[in-house]
Parts: structure tokens; sequence; C-alpha cells
């Protein structure tokens, strides 16, 4: 199984933004934990990162045809991208969308998602854990 995992703005900045809420661990370090519980679930993954709406609209255009699942975690654009929904819906590649924090109990604007419009999961607050369950789903529900 052939699977994307997007990763959207500012999750680059993982270890130096707010430590508090996203913890201490690097963007690096995101990247390794996602390619090692891929590779112990047999799953052959693609990794991409941008602080870009269009770049993210347009890697999931792009993922038609050739993957079976996406994983994201748009960031941000999770509260405001009407773009990224339609994109999702438009490949409709099963998808399970993941965040580090528990987005329900931080303030009332993050509370929406654009995104879990069009997932079949949406995993939070599990931190870098969120990403190998989300894997898992995909596994099961693919
Ligand atoms: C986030 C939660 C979003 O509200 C926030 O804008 C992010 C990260 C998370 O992983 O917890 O950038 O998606």
């Amino acid at each position: 199984m052939k699977v994307l995992v997007i990763n959207g703005p500012n999750l680059n900045m993982l270890g130096i933004r707010e430590p508090d809420i996203y913890g201490a661990q690097n963007f690096a370090s995101l990247e390794s934990f996602i390619k090692s519980s891929a590779a112990e679930l047999g799953v052959d993954v693609t990794l991409f990162q941008s602080n870009h709406e269009g770049e993210i609209v347009d890697v999931i255009q792009s993922a038609y045809g050739v993957f079976d699942g996406i994983v994201i975690n748009p960031a941000a654009y999770t509260h405001t991208s009407v773009a990224i929904l339609d994109a999702l819906k438009a490949v409709g590649i099963p998808t399970a969308e993941v965040h580090l924090s528990d987005i329900n109990s931080r303030e009332e604007f993050r509370r929406f998602s654009y995104i879990s419009l069009a997932a079949k999961t949406t995993i939070c607050g599990l931190g870098f854990e969120g990403y190998r369950k989300a894997l898992e789903f995909l596994c099961e529900n693919i």
C-alpha cells in the first residue's frame, strides 16, 4: 500500500514552536518516526511538507492514481481551507487526518476542521503516535 503523508505550515518548526503544545522533538524526528512506523506496517510511505496551501492542493491532485491513502496534518489550514477539502474530495483517496495537539481542547477557532468533512478518521492529541494510528487505520480500512 502506498501512502502519502502531508504536513502543513509551521510543522517544519517542530521543536522550536510552542514546545509546551507540540513537544520538544523536531520535524526530522517526526519524519523518522513516520518512516519507521510505515516500515513496521509494511507501508510504502512518501513524505511531503509545505507552508503553502496551493502546493498542498497540487500534491493532493498529483496523488490521484498513484497513492492508495493519504495521511494529512493540514496544520492551520485545517480551520480555513476549502481548497484542501475540495482537493481531497476531488481525488477521493481514503484520508486520515492527524493533529499532534487536541484541537478540541484549545481555542474555539481550532474546533472546526474543513478537512474532517473529507477524512475517514481524525486522530488528535496523541503527538507523534497519531501518525502511526493513522497509518494503521488506513491499513485496516483500505
Ligand atoms: C495542529 C493544530 C492546528 O490547530 C495548528 O494550527 C497547527 C498544528 C496540530 O498538529 O496539533 O499548526 O494541526
